[in-house]
């Protein structure tokens, strides 16, 4: 059975389950390159605050996966960020679920004709599951972490506009 996915906004109530999500630095890094492992819902309320709809997911009622608007210019474009599954529950379609869930957002509430995001070049899964949907690469930048070593940040996205 797939299960049945619902959409509901970060709370302080499910913050924590969210937050217990980036298993290890390197899946926070990829997620929040800017948080603390282990990460808290202090954290999440904090960043989710200066963002736009922070957006759980929910597989049969738990929480399964977590996502928001990093930038929204309504009517232009939207860039999708802080994307991270429940590693029990991943490989089952959640995120792919989260982001067409954000991009119909995006689209139909915020009027937006391009959505975007960026992901780090060793996330090898993240890569393969945007560019499965349709997102495609139109730049690369240089982010440096927290142990100085340099990544290639890969900017990805989708037209999304009703023709
Ligand atoms: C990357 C991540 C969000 C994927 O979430 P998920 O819910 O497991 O992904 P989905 O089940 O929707 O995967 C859809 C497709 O993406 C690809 N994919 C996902 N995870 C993969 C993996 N570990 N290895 C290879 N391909 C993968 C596959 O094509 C998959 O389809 P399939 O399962 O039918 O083969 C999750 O692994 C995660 O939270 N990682 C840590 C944080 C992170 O990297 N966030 C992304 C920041 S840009």
């Amino acid at each position: 059975m797939p299960g049945t996915f619902t959409y509901t906004a970060l709370t302080p109530e499910n913050a924590a389950a969210v937050a217990a999500f980036p298993q290890n630095p390197t899946e926070l890094f990829y997620m929040f390159p800017r948080g603390k492992f282990p990460f808290t819902a202090d954290q999440l309320l904090k960043t989710a605050a200066t963002r736009f709809d922070p957006t759980v997911c929910h597989l049969d009622g738990e929480p399964a996966g977590y996502a928001v608007f990093r930038k929204l210019e309504p009517g232009v474009q939207a860039t999708i960020g802080n994307v991270v599954v429940n590693p029990a529950l991943r490989r089952r379609g959640v995120c792919k679920a989260l982001m067409q869930h954000m991009i119909e957002l995006a689209r139909t509430k915020h009027g937006v004709s391009e959505v975007r995001l960026a992901v780090f070049n060793e996330n090898t899964a993240a890569i393969l599951l945007y560019a499965s949907m349709g997102f495609t690469p139109h730049a690369v930048k240089a982010r440096t972490g927290d142990d100085g070593t340099v990544s290639a940040l890969l900017m990805m996205r989708m037209d999304v506009s009703i023709n």
